[in-house]
């Protein structure tokens, strides 16, 4: 039988908004100055990074990195694989790589370790969500937009096989 889909509002659209502005300022607080090299993990990063980017200054360079760890369900499956590679020179160059939530950590330990071959001067981690209750790999998060213990998320570009990226709000989704 088919389960019903159940969506409770988490974060509004207001709230995520005001969050990411703060983010930006403490980012700049970091980068000194300094050019930038955003780093976008893809898919479900991508509105909160259109967002963040929109309140950073120049120099910046925006590069897109693809990170999967999730097939169709609600628990992550334990393997990551890169797909989309950043294809400029990482070397001695200041990083920010923005993330739609850090949950057991292990994809951005592989993303992190992945990026860190290529020598850059400076990198940081900044998710929106930092999921704590699950955490398997202890990941140095830099700038975490919000913290919450547990729930599957979707909306603001998390999605559920797929679906609800679109979503203005963060909403969890509970199964009936
Ligand atoms: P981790 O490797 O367990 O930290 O998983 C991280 C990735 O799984 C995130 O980048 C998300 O793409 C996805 N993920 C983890 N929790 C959720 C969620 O609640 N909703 C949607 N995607 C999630
Ligand atoms: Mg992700």
């Amino acid at each position: 039988m088919q389960q019903k889909e159940i969506l409770d509002l988490v974060i509004d659209r207001t709230r995520l908004a005001a969050r990411v502005t703060q983010l930006a300022r403490e980012v700049e607080i970091w980068r000194k100055g300094d050019p930038l090299v955003a780093v976008c993990i893809l898919k479900g990063g991508f509105l909160f990074f259109a967002d963040l980017v929109r309140q950073l200054k120049e120099p910046l360079q925006v590069e897109f990195m693809r990170a999967a760890s999730y097939g169709q369900s609600t628990d992550s499956c334990g393997t990551v694989s890169l797909s989309l590679e950043v294809q400029s020179d990482l070397s001695d160059k200041r990083v920010l790589v923005v993330e739609d939530i850090v949950d057991t950590g292990l994809s951005m330990q592989v993303v992190l370790d992945h990026l860190r071959r290529r020598q850059p001067r400076d990198m940081a981690l900044c998710t929106l969500i930092s999921k704590t209750s699950r955490r398997a790999s202890q990941v140095p998060i830099d700038f975490a937009g919000f913290e919450i213990s547990d729930g599957f998320l979707v909306g603001y570009g998390l999605d559920y096989a797929e679906r609800y990226r679109g979503l203005p709000d963060i909403c969890e989704l509970r199964f009936e």
